[in-house]
């Protein structure tokens, strides 16, 4: 099978790459490379440079694939706010033009990576995937535009499904660190202090082996089992205070830790349901956040993360302000 990603060269997709190639398939990665290449070469590894915006390219790249992950995007709030009109014609206005082409170039299966941010402030102990979507940010906005998007060219012949994972943990050789977990266990490492932004909001996490594994899963799962189905893909929801003590907890027995609370101004809250996943495909995450701080920590103790602080090949902020994209 071959599996076409797009994005695949990002934070979730250099972990993912490897995982697909380990497991028979042939993967072409079609990737702006904004943060750089980790990938290693692999006789069944085809990259392409390319944009998603660039629609005569994706044409001829799509074909002979069998299956399509969409990881490309802004793909976070402040890199998005930072040029709108830009984050809007990756985002979104692409989007439809991408899925014809795949459908067209007969693509069998595609799996779309929307987020659980499409949920906003949610109140609710248990947020399911039929619940109503409040996106407080443009980004949201169109991670719930996509999905309706993808929704309405599905066929018996195009398989249709889309992921809302929360918020990724872990280390990947794309390393992200402005990801809440990563950024405490940084901050936590090399500063001595954990800073809480807020503290009460829930924030539900996934690590990012177990983010692997379920878009695995979505490519061998049965297609009627994820036609036109969302699912989200969390772990634990914890408050980001419970978050910051256990990296406390984690990295103390390394070096002293202060914790501090700051006020924020970034109200989402949800606590993401994660059940029907489990019922219908059976997934359950194997790993937990703690797992993740202590890969992480192997990562920094390793000095294989070259000057976490400030480089900014791991915050994408830093990086969108440095580079020209239009
Ligand atoms: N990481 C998370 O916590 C998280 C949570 C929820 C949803 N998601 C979604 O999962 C997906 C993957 O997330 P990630 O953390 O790996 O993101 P990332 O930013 O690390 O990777 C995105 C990749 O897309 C590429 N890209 C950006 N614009 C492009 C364009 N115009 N054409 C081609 N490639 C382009 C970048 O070069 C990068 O390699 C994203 O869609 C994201 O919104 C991620």
């Amino acid at each position: 099978m071959h599996v076409f990603v797009a994005g695949g060269a990002g934070y979730v997709g250099a972990k993912l790459i490897p995982e697909l190639l380990n497991n028979g398939y042939k993967v072409t990665v079609y990737d702006l490379y904004i943060y750089g290449n980790v990938l290693a070469p692999h006789e069944n590894l085809v990259e392409i440079k390319g944009d998603v915006r660039d629609l005569a390219l994706l044409d001829s790249s799509l074909k002979n694939i069998d299956s399509v992950i969409h990881l490309a995007c802004i793909s976070n709030d402040p890199s998005f706010e930072l040029n709108p009109d830009l984050g809007r014609s990756i985002n979104l206005d692409c989007f439809e033009p991408f899925v014809e082409i795949a459908k067209k170039n007969g693509v069998k299966r595609f799996i779309y990576a929307s987020s659980s941010s499409v949920y906003g402030v949610k109140e609710e102990s248990n947020v399911t995937e039929d619940m109503e979507l409040e996106p407080l940010t443009d980004y949201s906005k169109f991670k719930a535009e996509c999905e309706k998007i993808l929704f309405k060219h599905m066929s018996p012949e195009f398989i249709c499904s889309v992921v809302r994972p929360a918020t990724v943990c872990g280390y990947s050789k794309r390393q992200r660190l402005d990801l809440v977990v990563n950024i405490l266990t940084n901050l936590a490492y090399h500063t001595g202090t954990v800073k809480v932004m807020g503290g009460s909001q829930l924030r539900p996490n996934i690590h990012i082996d177990d983010m692997v594994r379920a878009y695995l899963l979505l490519l061998t799962a049965p297609a009627e089992l994820i036609h036109g189905e969302i699912f989200n893909v969390g772990y634990h929801n914890h408050s980001v205070f419970d978050i910051g003590k256990m990296v406390e907890n984690i990295v103390s027995q390394k070096r002293p830790i202060s914790l501090e609370i700051h006020p924020t101004n970034d109200p989402r809250s949800y606590q993401v349901c994660s059940e029907k996943i489990y019922k219908i495909l059976g997934f359950s995450p194997q790993k937990t956040i703690g797992n993740a701080i202590e890969d992480l920590l192997q990562a920094f103790d390793s000095g294989i993360l070259e000057n976490p602080l400030e480089n900014s090949n791991y915050y994408n902020i830093k990086k969108m302000k440095e580079i020209d994209l239009v």
